[in-house]
């Protein structure tokens, strides 16, 4: 006997069900949110945000799976309690293509399972900066020495991609590649600021460039060279030089013209001592006083001058009327 067709139909839509009853089994728990890979220098974790539910801690289960082999298989983060996990750090496994995927759970509850975007590490990875060990300045290089970002391994090329420039405020970057650790950088300008960065580029065998992170970038001064360096000296010593002769020059003058200058420096019109004492004691009989034609007869004296002359002032004033007043001074006529 032949079962009914509509028995057959049934049989099937109970089939069904109970598959799509299996495998999406009762997702009573919120799903993890933010599931990301993080992979730095090939140290891949997956990581997502925790799932909060009352009554009771929530663990996790992340499962994986390649291209080349399409079944999910666990990698020792069943069950856990943290919201991180590290998978496949060999280095043979840096060409697959992985993907990922983590549910919530709590006793027999589950979340559904959220997969991740296909990662492959030779793509994925983010390759730090390297390190640079030292910088050795001269007037026309920088001599740098450089560590990768992460320990030497077999298949891997770093190749290092310097870009420098002049700290002025056009700043045109130059970059040069090598793949040595010591390396110069040339051509430069004396006693001018120069900077840098450095960034790895891995070389794998994928046809794309997988560019690591840049370092900070190092400032240097160059030096100032020889020649320039002998050239100021030489300036140096010929200014020194022409001080020295210009100094000796000057002293010399002095000397020469003593008697002017000391002439020239005294005050022109100082009262001699006779006056002088002629003014304290007006009965001295060589000097005759004249009349004052100003107001005031104590601020003003004119005096003629009849002795003989002992000094230059004396030659001055000999026969000529010297008048002063404190309102123009002193006057020779
Ligand atoms: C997920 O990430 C977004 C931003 O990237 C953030 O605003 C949000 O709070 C995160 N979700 C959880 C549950 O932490
Ligand atoms: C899981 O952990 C065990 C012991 O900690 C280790 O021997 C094993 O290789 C790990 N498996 C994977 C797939 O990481
Ligand atoms: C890996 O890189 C590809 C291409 O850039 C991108 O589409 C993909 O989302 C990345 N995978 C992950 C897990 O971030
Ligand atoms: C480089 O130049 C900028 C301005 O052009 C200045 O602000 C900065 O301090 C300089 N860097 C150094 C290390 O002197």
């Amino acid at each position: 006997s032949f079962p009914h067709p509509s028995l057959l139909f049934f049989f099937f839509f109970f089939l069904r069900g109970r598959k799509e009853c299996c495998c999406e089994a009762s997702p009573h728990l919120p799903a993890p949110k933010n599931v990301t890979v993080y992979s730095s220098n090939f140290r891949n974790s997956l990581r997502w945000s925790p799932v909060q539910v009352g009554g009771g801690s929530v663990s996790y289960t992340v499962q994986l799976k390649t291209g080349a082999y399409n079944h999910w298989s666990e990698i020792n983060c069943t069950r856990i309690i943290q919201t991180e996990c590290s998978f496949l750090q060999l280095a043979k496994a840096r060409r697959w293509t992985i993907v990922l995927r983590v549910r919530a759970e709590m006793g027999p509850r589950t979340s559904a399972w959220v997969e991740t975007d296909p990662f492959v590490a030779e793509r994925n990875t983010t390759i730090g900066p390297p390190k640079v060990n030292s910088v050795t300045v001269s007037s026309d290089s920088l001599l740098i020495s450089v560590a990768p970002p992460f320990g030497p391994e077999a298949g891997y090329l770093f190749q290092y991609h310097v870009s420098y420039w002049e700290n002025t405020t056009i700043t045109t970057k130059k970059e040069i590649k090598t793949s040595d650790t010591l390396f110069k950088i040339k051509d430069l300008k004396q006693l001018t600021l120069y900077c840098f960065t450095i960034r790895v580029e891995l070389m794998t065998y994928l046809d794309f460039q997988l560019l690591g992170l840049q370092t900070v970038p190092e400032c240097y001064r160059t030096t100032i060279s020889e020649a320039a360096k002998a050239g100021y000296i030489v300036v140096i010593f010929m200014s020194v030089g022409l001080l020295l002769i210009c100094i000796i020059a000057g002293f010399f003058c002095l000397w020469r013209h003593q008697k002017a200058i000391k002439y020239l420096s005294q005050p022109p019109l100082r009262i001699p001592s006779h006056i002088e004492e002629y003014l304290r004691d007006p009965s001295v009989p060589h000097l005759e006083v004249l009349e004052n034609h100003d107001e005031d007869p104590q601020d003003s004296i004119t005096v003629v001058y009849a002795g003989e002359g002992s000094s230059a002032y004396g030659d001055m004033l000999d026969g000529n009327t010297c008048s002063c007043s404190s309102s123009s001074g002193c006057d020779v006529t």
